[in-house]
């Protein structure tokens, strides 16, 4: 999706000066021949390789409706995690019914939002949710189809900050016996919930898959007590997402096969083995669709020499359109585009425009000599960037284009002073 032409970096077949001449910086740009990519390695690996499957794009990696419509064409389904995203999805025409809704916080509006629209299913995350969502069926006289998201107690091999399968985790049901078995009964006894089966989600990131693995033992115990305790047969399971994605050097993320095969094959051997029916299987990927197609584009500005300790490069974003470097020490490359030819030899500091010392974007990055002027772009940015961008400092959230061959386009316009003041009141 990258290429050098006269010393400068084209995203396809478009040039980053031009980019940045027409559309300003910072930009969040995407390939669509990656994200394309992405997509039928998804469909290689799983849905078309496995019948009676199907993948949800987890759309808090990034949503907008361009993305959703994408998607939609694709045949994929949506993983939507709040009003607001279940609110694009809808405004974008995803249809409802290949929409579901995690959460471990849904709120009573948000429900009724997403019974009142017939979304495809609910995964339901806690206890308190089964019966709250029970009683709205009730009052609504609608039923609805659910999963429950289990925690299956797994540690993952990645950032503390975003595992979500360990038991002291805020997501899921717990397995005591004491609580997943009544909630099992609950949802099989109920009018108005159609229970289907399980859901985790170990971790993001993720370079191996022991995690995974581990957590799939988890839940065919589940599918097999439901059926002793319960004669019940489990229709589904929903793996999760999590499959990880180069950023640097230090990446080396498995290919979705490695994730996908030992899990459909374990998940065969035991559900043949125990005379089970095997279930429909889904997953839920955000970062792998989506995260290497994306670039971000910068103009830097001051350059500080400190002598004898760093060079520090100001960039005209930073945390508020990429948090990861601050949250969770993400690392990324970049490269500077209009001296992509150059020879790299200086190392520098990277860092945003916020009043904040943790709004350092690069720790180290080797480049060619770099002033102020030049483009940086910042590689696989394509994941939470937009999604968690903020407005702190009061800076505007970037403008996102998507580059297709010789084209861009516009799929996000740049936020201007007064859009981000709209909801501020100004008499004292
Ligand atoms: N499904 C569920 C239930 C999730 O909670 C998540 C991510 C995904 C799917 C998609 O995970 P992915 O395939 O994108 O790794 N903002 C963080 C990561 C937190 C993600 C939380 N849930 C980041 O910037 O890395």
């Amino acid at each position: 999706m990258l290429k050098i032409e006269n010393n400068v970096l084209y995203i396809e077949n478009k040039s980053t000066m031009d980019l940045v001449q027409e559309y300003g910086t910072p930009l969040y740009v995407y390939s669509e021949k990656k994200i394309i990519e992405k997509i039928n390695e998804i469909k290689k690996a799983f849905t078309l390789k496995y019948p009676n499957t199907h993948a949800a794009y987890a759309c808090k990696a990034f949503c907008t409706p361009y993305i959703c419509q994408l998607l939609e064409r694709e045949g994929f389904w949506l993983d939507v995690v709040s009003g607001g995203e279940l609110y694009t999805a809808l405004r974008s025409k995803f249809p409802r019914e290949r929409i579901e809704f995690n959460g471990n916080n849904k709120s009573k509006e948000e429900l009724v939002m997403a019974l009142e629209n017939n979304i495809g299913r609910i995964v339901v995350d806690n206890v308190a949710e089964l019966y709250a969502l029970n009683k709205l069926c009730k009052e609504l006289e609608q039923k609805t189809e659910i999963l429950f998201r289990i925690t299956p107690g797994v540690m993952s091999d990645t950032h503390d900050f975003i595992t979500t399968g360990k038991k002291d985790s805020k997501f899921g049901i717990p397995l005591d016996n004491d609580i997943i078995l009544p909630a099992i009964q609950y949802a099989i006894q109920s009018e108005y919930l159609k229970f289907l089966g399980f859901h985790f989600h170990v971790g993001s990131q993720l370079q191996n898959i022991d995690a995974h693995l581990s957590a799939l033992e988890v839940v065919l115990n589940l599918i097999q007590v439901t059926r002793e305790r319960f004669n019940y047969e489990i229709n589904d399971f929903n793996m999760g997402g999590g499959f990880g994605i180069r950023y640097t050097d230090e990446d080396f993320p498995l290919g979705l096969s490695q994730f996908v095969d030992p899990i459909m094959e374990r998940l065969i051997n035991f559900c043949n083995k125990n005379s089970l029916r095997i279930p429909h299987v889904s997953m839920e990927p955000g970062r792998f669709l989506v995260g290497e197609a994306g670039v971000q584009l910068y103009r830097v500005g001051n350059i500080k020499i400190i002598p004898g300790v760093r060079k520090y490069v100001s960039v005209d974003g930073g945390m508020t359109d990429n948090i990861r470097p601050g949250l969770y020490g993400a690392k990324y490359d970049a490269i500077v585009a209009n001296k992509v030819s150059e020879n790299r030899t200086e190392l520098v500091s990277v860092c945003g425009k916020c009043c904040e010392s943790t709004d350092i974007l690069i720790k180290e990055l080797k480049c060619p000599v770099i002033e102020a002027g030049d483009v940086l772009a910042v590689l696989s940015t394509g994941a939470y960037g937009y999604s968690m961008a903020n407005n702190y400092n009061k800076l505007p959230i970037p403008a996102v284009v998507v580059v297709n061959d010789y084209d861009s386009k516009l799929i996000v316009k740049r936020q201007s002073y007064e859009q981000m003041s709209i909801n501020e009141i100004v008499e004292f």
